[in-house]
């Protein structure tokens, strides 16, 4: 599908900055326009050195639904990366998360309607489904979210099928397992891990859930996923898409010191996240058959994404200060002093 205005939104976090300088990178003749909100999680410094003259930044909130219909003027399509993000901060208080997850997804979805845009991509995550003992989720599984936060998107993606349904609105919605790479916000484990050990502080590793898996998808792949369902996919359709990188959390903490030299003595085991799912895994097979297929292996993944954050300490050091030192203190306080071992 030929798509010349595209519309991001939440493109100035993780995953959206990723997307944009890869589609800015394969389709030259593209224009994006990014409306993001700039939460704690927005950065600009993210997308440092794109080409202005085929990127438009607005400021703006997708839970507003009149500053999301200026925004979407004249694009052909959208995807959605706006979200409030992180589990543990769900846990904590989930406002934001109904109003961004499920208000905002449901007026992308009336503006896509009423404007006509031949596609909307929301991204969405492996989590909704829940966790699952053996073997991987297909798209077709029920969903079975455990936290506020995936609880927030599955909500957020049972509005946009039904819209399919009832209006025909020509929604995707892709499932991603945990990302990682380049500019990822550091209350993530795999970037607070990292920089953590390089600040020679303690790594707080959730007792109980060492042994929990996730799969880990480079943050290029996932953008060749989702790009690969907006042109090919078929409207109505869920597409998932895996790293095919299973490994417990314990496992993801020693590969990130010794890839940084450092003693396995800054692992503190802390109490556990309540609820906090055991294992996620999907199964690929639907979108592979769209002609994607991931490319990066873990080791070298792995590698590369360390070597970045030691690299771009500019990035991070800036990152890790006021609101984050803030909340670090009311997620890992307690946790540090209750500390198990
Ligand atoms: P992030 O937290 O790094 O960035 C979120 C971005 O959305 C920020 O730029 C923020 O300013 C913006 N935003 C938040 N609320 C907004 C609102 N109301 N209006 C406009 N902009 C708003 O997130 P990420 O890790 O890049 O995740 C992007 C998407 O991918 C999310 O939808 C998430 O659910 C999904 N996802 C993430 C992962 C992962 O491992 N990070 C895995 C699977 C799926
Ligand atoms: P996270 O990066 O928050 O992603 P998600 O919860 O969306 O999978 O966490 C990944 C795993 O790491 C998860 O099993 C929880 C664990 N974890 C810790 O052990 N310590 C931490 O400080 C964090 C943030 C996560």
């Amino acid at each position: 599908m030929n798509i010349r205005r595209l519309l991001v939104t939440g493109g100035a976090g993780f995953i959206g900055s990723n997307f944009i300088r890869y589609e800015l990178e394969q389709y030259p003749d593209l224009h994006i326009v990014n409306f993001d909100k700039l939460t704690y999680a927005g950065n600009l410094d993210n997308l440092l050195g794109i080409d202005e003259h085929r990127y438009t930044f607005i400021r703006g909130d997708i839970a507003d639904a009149d500053a999301l219909a200026n925004a979407m003027e004249g694009c052909d399509a959208a995807v959605n990366f706006a979200a409030d993000t992180h589990v543990d901060r769900s846990i904590l208080g989930a406002t934001e998360f109904i109003s961004t997850n499920v208000t905002g997804v449901y007026n992308l979805l009336e503006q896509t309607r009423t404007k006509g845009l031949a596609r909307l991509l929301l991204v969405s995550t492996d989590e909704v489904y829940g966790s699952i003992e053996k073997g991987s989720f297909r798209e077709t599984d029920p969903v079975s979210p455990g936290n506020p936060y995936s609880a927030s998107k599955a909500s957020g993606e049972l509005i946009a099928l039904a819209h399919h349904r009832t209006y025909g609105t020509p929604v995707i919605i892709t499932r991603g397992s945990n990302t990682y790479g380049p500019y990822q916000y550091p209350e993530k484990v795999l970037p607070l891990f990292v920089t953590n050990a390089i600040d020679n502080q303690p790594l707080p590793l959730y007792k109980g859930g060492e042994h929990n898996v996730r799969d880990w998808l480079f943050v290029r792949d996932h953008c060749s996923g989702i790009d690969c369902a907006l042109r090919r996919g078929t409207p109505g359709e869920i597409y998932n898409i895996a790293g095919g990188n299973e490994r417990e959390n314990i496992v993801l903490t020693r590969k990130i010191l010794a890839l940084l030299g450092k003693s396995e003595d800054l692992i503190r085991l802390v109490p556990d996240r309540p609820g906090h799912d055991r294992r996620y895994s999907i199964d690929a097979s639907k979108l592979k058959k769209l002609g994607w297929a991931p490319q990066m292996d873990w080791d070298e993944g792995m590698a590369l994404t360390v070597k970045w954050y030691q690299e771009n300490e500019w990035w991070w050091r800036k990152v890790k200060s006021g609101e984050f030192l803030e909340y670090y203190k009311r997620q890992y306080g307690k946790r540090f002093a209750d500390e198990t071992s």
